[in-house]
């Protein structure tokens, strides 16, 4: 036999709450982290049946109420319950909240009822979904238009100016679905924190070819302005993540903006970092949305951009990558006028001075 009254100091220690409850179903114990958790007090808890202090809705109420309840099998059977571990819908006066429940009979009759939050679990599992049902969707309309128009290629004999056309949007598509497959695995790395810098000393001026060799179709028929300071020194950065840091703010520098505007790329040294920013003419971000855009899956309804396509990590991974090398982001915007995202990333070497013959070599 258990004694209820050495249970508290146990039980308290850990970090859920409990209640304990009588024969019937009514609550004769119970620990502050419960009160807490389920936002009651001791005075309008004790003496209540449990399903009147952990007031759960929809079909999950049978787990505590009526006489069938799995609450009542584990008194009558010793039956434990341990409820899913992404827990299960409370209405507490601070609002709904995910509890996990486990119950436990104990050896005088009555039943311990384990209480813990689960809304951090809640927060993953509904990451995840987010990721699979967001990403899912975002593969399959490049995918869904690969298909369809390899089948016309298939089954009709068009003429060379329309199979060109054709074979050309299908290879645009296969580099969609090959950026956004990239951006996945990117986001999955920099969550797990998996994520690492090979560090090298660099030209910036690299980086940001390379980076507009990857966005081609993009920039083509673009005005693209790239100024870097004569005295730019190297950086000291992983090659491949200073690559997608750019491409992606690029990326969305071109999208959100109008095709006949100017996209600008500035480079200037700044104490031990280079600063870069990528500045347009485009649509712009709202003060009170700038913040959240660094967020996953995060993008901005505007009716201008709905036919943009993205998944709205672009920018977190952005923001992860550049605070790995030690940086930071930053954007200023004007609504309807355009945004300027900047970076800092390590220099390799102090700024180098124009006035000796080695700075006017300027890349190599
Ligand atoms: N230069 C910009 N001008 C205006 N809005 C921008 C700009 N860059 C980003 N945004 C806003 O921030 C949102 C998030 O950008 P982010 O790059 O993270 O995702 P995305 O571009 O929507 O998708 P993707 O994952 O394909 O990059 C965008 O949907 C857009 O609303
Ligand atoms: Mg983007």
């Amino acid at each position: 036999v258990i004694d209820a009254t050495s249970l508290p100091d146990i039980v308290e220690s850990f970090a859920q709450g409990y209640l304990l409850v009588d024969r019937d179903g009514k609550v004769v114990a119970l620990a502050s982290r419960a009160l807490e958790l389920l936002g009651t007090t001791e005075r309008a808890a004790a003496g209540r049946h449990i399903s009147k202090v952990i007031r759960l809705s929809g079909v999950e109420t049978a787990v505590l109420e009526g006489p069938d309840s799995v609450l009542q099998r584990c008194l009558s059977t010793g039956a434990e319950f341990n409820g899913p571990i992404s827990g299960l819908r409370a209405e507490t006066p601070d609002g709904p909240r995910f509890l996990s429940l486990q119950l436990r009979r104990m050896g005088w009759g009555g039943a311990l009822v384990l209480v813990a939050d689960a809304s951090a679990v809640r927060e993953v599992l509904d990451g995840h979904d987010a990721l699979v049902s967001i990403t899912s969707h975002e593969l399959k309309t490049p995918l869904t238009a690969i298909k369809a128009m390899s089948e016309l290629l298939l089954a009709y004999e068009l003429g060379a100016d329309e199979r060109r056309e054709m074979i050309g949007d299908i290879y645009k598509q296969a580099e969609r679905l090959e950026m956004l497959i990239k951006e996945i695995l990117d986001a999955s790395q920099l969550d797990s924190g998996r994520a690492q810098v090979t560090l090298q000393d660099i030209f910036l001026s690299d980086a940001i070819d390379e980076a507009v060799d990857d966005l081609e179709t993009q920039v083509s028929g673009r005005k693209l302005t790239i100024k870097l300071d004569p005295e730019l020194p190297r950086v000291k950065a992983d090659p491949a993540k200073l690559r997608q840091i750019l491409v992606n703010l690029l990326s969305n520098a071109l999208k959100y903006s109008p095709d006949s505007s100017a996209v600008l790329v500035q480079a200037t040294p700044y104490r031990e970092w280079v600063r870069v920013s990528i500045k347009d003419h485009g649509i712009g971000i709202r003060k009170e949305d700038r913040e959240r855009l660094f967020k996953k899956f995060q993008r901005i309804p505007d009716p201008s951009n709905r036919k943009t396509a993205g998944t709205g990590l672009g920018l977190y991974i952005v923001k992860g990558l550049v605070e790995l090398h030690g940086g930071e982001v930053e954007v200023t915007s004007t609504h309807g006028k355009g945004s300027t995202f900047a970076f800092t990333i390590p220099s390799a070497e102090p700024a180098r001075r124009v006035a000796g013959a080695v700075a006017a070599g300027g890349r190599r």
